[in-house]
């Protein structure tokens, strides 16, 4: 990449949205924990300049702006979310600047950010094909994202990793630490209501606000579809349960890689070889008996 082009990018990773769009999203702080999560991207899933990433739910480009400079000549980003003012300003400042961005607008429902939304999230698949993407990360999405839509969303972003990339995702996760944490008044939300299993809300009003899930349930998931949580889960400053020197960020941190290959569990293989052993045997019985019969009746 030439130097013009690259301090063009520079630039533009310090744009600012208006400040209409980025309300509860950081304010001021909007760019600075953008270059934040990017340094977290780096270190916890290893970030390659040259990597295709994908960012769901990427409201008005946060991590777009703070990716465009790190994201070399081979590198390309997509993004897509469900406000249409958010991806009509990423599109018109970010896209028109950074050849290898682009933005998409998906009307799905969600009664927190888009109440009219037609298509509903349990059901929609990701606009990319089969193993696309090297990194997919959704920051603060599945917080606000019920049981169904969580895990078709979770489904989909297996879908569209290649095998080897890896998917960071940040909750709210509930565990007996995190739990007593509440119960102590300390944590920055109760999640005192459980409208479906593992599922606990702070609003019954508007679910969708703030969303946590019992950790378990979470990692259950994950083994469902084929990702595989390698490292620590990297608990966020939101429970007060982290020291506040160690607290990467508000959320908790999720980091998966997708499977190289779908694995089969041994007790699925051996039972599928099962019936073809059985069936085997069986042949042999019966050739066995004919040839007896034959035998009997010729005599
Ligand atoms: C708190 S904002 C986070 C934005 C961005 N990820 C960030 O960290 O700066 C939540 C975003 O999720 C988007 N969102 C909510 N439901 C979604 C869905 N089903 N699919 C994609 N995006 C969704 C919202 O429109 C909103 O932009």
């Amino acid at each position: 990449m030439n130097a013009t082009k690259k301090e063009k990018l520079q630039e533009l990773s310090d744009l600012q949205p208006p400040s209409k769009l980025i309300k509860g999203h950081g304010g001021e702080t909007f760019s600075q924990l953008g270059h934040k999560w990017v340094e977290t991207f780096k270190l916890l899933a290893d970030l390659q300049p040259d990597d295709t990433v994908l960012d769901v739910g990427c409201g008005p480009g946060r991590m777009a702006l703070a990716l465009a400079p790190y994201l070399g000549e081979k590198g390309r980003y997509e993004g897509f979310d469900i406000k249409p003012k958010d991806i009509a300003w990423c599109k018109q400042e970010i896209e028109t600047r950074w050849s290898k961005s682009r933005f998409q607008l998906v009307d799905i429902k969600n009664e927190h950010y888009n109440s009219t939304g037609t298509i509903s999230a349990d059901k929609f698949k990701f606009p990319y094909e089969d193993n696309t993407f090297d990194f997919v990360f959704l920051t603060s999405v599945f917080t606000h994202l019920l049981p169904a839509d969580l895990f078709n969303y979770l489904q989909e972003v297996s879908r569209v990793l290649k095998p080897g990339g890896s998917c960071l995702i940040t909750y709210f996760l509930l565990n007996e630490s995190i739990r007593n944490s509440i119960q102590a008044d300390k944590a920055r939300f109760s999640f005192a209501h459980n409208p479906q299993p593992h599922c606990y809300i702070e609003k019954p009003e508007n679910p969708e606000d703030a969303v946590a899930y019992d950790q378990e349930f979470i990692c259950n998931l994950y083994s469902q579809v084929g990702l595989n949580i390698e490292k620590p889960i990297s608990f966020g400053g939101w429970s007060r349960t982290v020291d506040k020197n160690e607290v990467r960020h508000g959320q908790d941190i999720i980091l998966a890689v997708k499977s190289d290959s779908k694995q089969i569990k041994p007790s699925e293989s051996e039972s599928n070889q099962l019936p073809l052993i059985t069936l085997k045997i069986n042949a042999t019985r019966l050739s066995l008996l004919i040839s007896s019969a034959i035998v009997i009746w010729k005599n």
